[in-house]
């Protein structure tokens, strides 16, 4: 009997296994990801290759991305449910990423803000040719699986048009073949600034000590590091868009996501308090969501065998429909099969 195909519209994510997951990471994507779950078909992938477009230690990066597929688990992503996968454990992603270099128009890519951000930060002669083609690849993640959503922030939208672009391009001059997907809009999908600097967004591969909690931080370390955040010199509690007041505003804002409490109900529960209240309130809720994803993450880690074999069957299950979509492609475009 034919396995029953899943009729779920179908989601793709993703996210590099580069620094240490952050709250920012969790309130901003993976809290989204659980939540879809049962109402998608989704696919959720450690993109390994989009990281090696900054340097990475080998043996670092192999742990980071175990880590990262751990902690996609622990923080409530069933494996049974979603397909939990390495990016470079299904070669098809590569493959297709080079058909997709071979057909961006330099104009596009140099358009791409998030390679102008990073490549400015760099010498120009020293910028690996991977961080230009970075879109073509993330394409190719998506265009492989037919995905129709895609849960991103803000800063991936354009990504997420240009693979629009590119997909519609390879329809037209090869016939229809990728699905046109669509950046997926999460309900409560907060973006996390960062607790040092509340007006740039929180980083998983920012060095300074106070940036960041991240998802696997000691208990009373996450405590500090949000005692520590940076406020303002006003005294009222409010949420607000001035620039001046990012931190208050990123504080009320993580409470937000993490309680799932009304604005305005947050605000009535915080008027008269100090920003020391807030504070402690903010980590509170924070510890008090980190700790049991902590609890879950030991266990899977200590549980010999199983996180393995969890990538395993996700391999299996992402292969089987990228192979499938490659195969199309490389025949659309012209290439001879293999007898
Ligand atoms: N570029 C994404 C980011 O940095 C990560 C990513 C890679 C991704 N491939 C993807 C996200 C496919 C969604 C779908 O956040």
């Amino acid at each position: 009997m034919a396995e029953p195909t899943n009729s779920k519209p179908r989601v793709l994510s993703g996210i590099q296994p580069s620094g240490n997951l952050t709250i920012g990471n969790y309130l901003g994507a993976l809290k989204q990801w659980v939540e879809v779950q049962s109402d998608y078909d989704c696919f959720y992938c450690v993109v390994d290759l989009h990281a090696i477009t900054a340097e990475q230690d080998p043996d670092e990066l192999r742990r980071k991305t175990r880590e990262s597929a751990a902690i996609y688990i622990a923080a409530g992503i069933n494996p049974e449910v979603s397909t939990v996968f390495v990016q470079s454990h299904v070669p098809a992603h590569s493959e297709l990423a080079w058909m997709l270099t071979c057909m961006a128009p330099l104009g596009w890519l140099n358009r791409m803000t998030q390679f102008k951000d990073k490549s400015a930060r760099q010498a120009q002669e020293s910028i690996g040719a991977g961080l230009l083609n970075y879109p073509s690849l993330m394409a190719a993640d998506i265009l492989l699986y037919h995905a129709e959503l895609v849960p991103v922030g803000d800063d991936q939208r354009q990504h997420l048009e240009f693979t629009r672009d590119l997909a519609q391009r390879f329809n037209h001059l090869y016939g229809e073949t990728f699905t046109l997907p669509s950046v997926m809009t999460p309900k409560a999908g907060a973006r996390v600034m960062g607790l040092d600097n509340p007006t740039a967004k929180m980083s998983k591969s920012e060095e300074s000590e106070n940036h960041a909690v991240y998802l696997l931080d000691d208990l009373s370390r996450a405590r500090k590091k949000i005692m520590r955040a940076v406020t303002d010199s006003h005294r009222e509690i409010r949420f607000s868009d001035e620039r001046e007041r990012a931190g208050v505003n990123n504080l009320l804002t993580i409470y937000q996501a993490v309680t799932g409490e009304s604005r305005a109900a947050i605000e009535s529960h915080f008027a008269g308090k100090g920003y020391g209240d807030l504070k402690r309130d903010v980590a509170d809720c924070v510890v008090a969501t980190l700790e049991p994803l902590q609890g879950r993450y030991n266990e899977l880690m200590n549980e010999a065998g199983y996180l393995d074999s969890v990538l395993k069957v996700g391999r299996e299950k992402a292969a089987a429909i990228a192979e499938d979509t490659l195969k199309l492609a490389q025949e659309r475009i012209g290439f001879l099969a293999p007898s």
